[in-house]
């Protein structure tokens, strides 16, 4: 199983677009991978809509976005056609692809399996999980939730945001926090380099220790080199 920092592992994948090399499609761009259990099922209709509504804020930050199941190509082709109605997504083109992968090998071997959760024959479905991966392939994001969960894909938005500024910026975001917000100083840095770098902008909390490791800035813009 891949862990956080490392590569993502490539594969070759049927889906209701045809064969995709995974590293080749993701090309010099963000990646979002995300399973389902199983189509033509209530919430998993709900989740791939939603990612369908985002899918313009997933392009706007460079983000290709896939799904996955257990599920055949013909059967995603099919549940496509639900995923739109239920949506209100218009007629055209459904906005990303979906993996069929029948043999349960990519699932496997990314540890998305949910023994818990049995298909029709007994054998186990794809729990839901998503990667977030990186321009340079790294897995910079994995989470599991059970089946009967359906996931808050602003979330997943929101720590593609956090990912893109930290990734220019010495800061880390706090908790609940929101594009355009400000954000923490990294702990790594000390208060002299904090000041070089942010200038008179910090604001330090004072707390019971004494200690001065909150300090709260303006979100970064990406003019700015800090
Ligand atoms: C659903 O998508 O509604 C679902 C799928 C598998 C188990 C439970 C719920």
């Amino acid at each position: 199983m891949v862990l956080l920092g490392e590569t993502f592992p490539n594969f070759i994948a049927e889906t209701n677009i045809g064969e995709i090399d995974f590293h080749k499609w993701l090309g010099d761009s963000w990646g979002i991978l995300f399973s389902h259990p199983n189509d033509f099922t209530p919430v998993c209709t709900t989740e791939l809509a939603r990612v369908a509504k985002l899918f313009p804020d997933f392009q706007r930050s460079g983000v290709k976005v896939i799904g996955i199941s257990c599920d055949s190509v013909e059967s995603h082709r099919k549940w496509i056609e639900d995923i739109k109605a239920y949506g209100e997504l218009s007629e055209c083109e459904f906005p990303y692809p979906i993996i069929a992968d029948k043999s349960r090998k990519i699932a496997v071997s990314l540890g998305m399996l949910d023994p818990a959760e049995l298909d029709s024959n007994g054998l186990p479905v794809a729990a839901r999980a998503v990667f977030i991966i990186d321009p340079k392939k790294i897995m910079r994001l994995s989470i599991l939730y059970p089946a009967t969960t359906g996931r808050n894909f602003d979330e997943i938005l929101r720590v593609i945001e956090s990912l893109q500024l930290t990734e220019k910026h010495k800061v880390a975001t706090p908790a609940d926090w929101k594009k355009g917000q400000p954000v923490m100083v990294l702990p790594t840095l000390s208060n002299e380099e904090a000041k070089a770098t942010f200038g008179d902008t910090i604001k330090t909390v004072s707390v019971p220790s004494g200690k001065s490791y909150i300090r709260i800035v303006p979100q970064p813009t990406n003019a700015e080199n800090n």
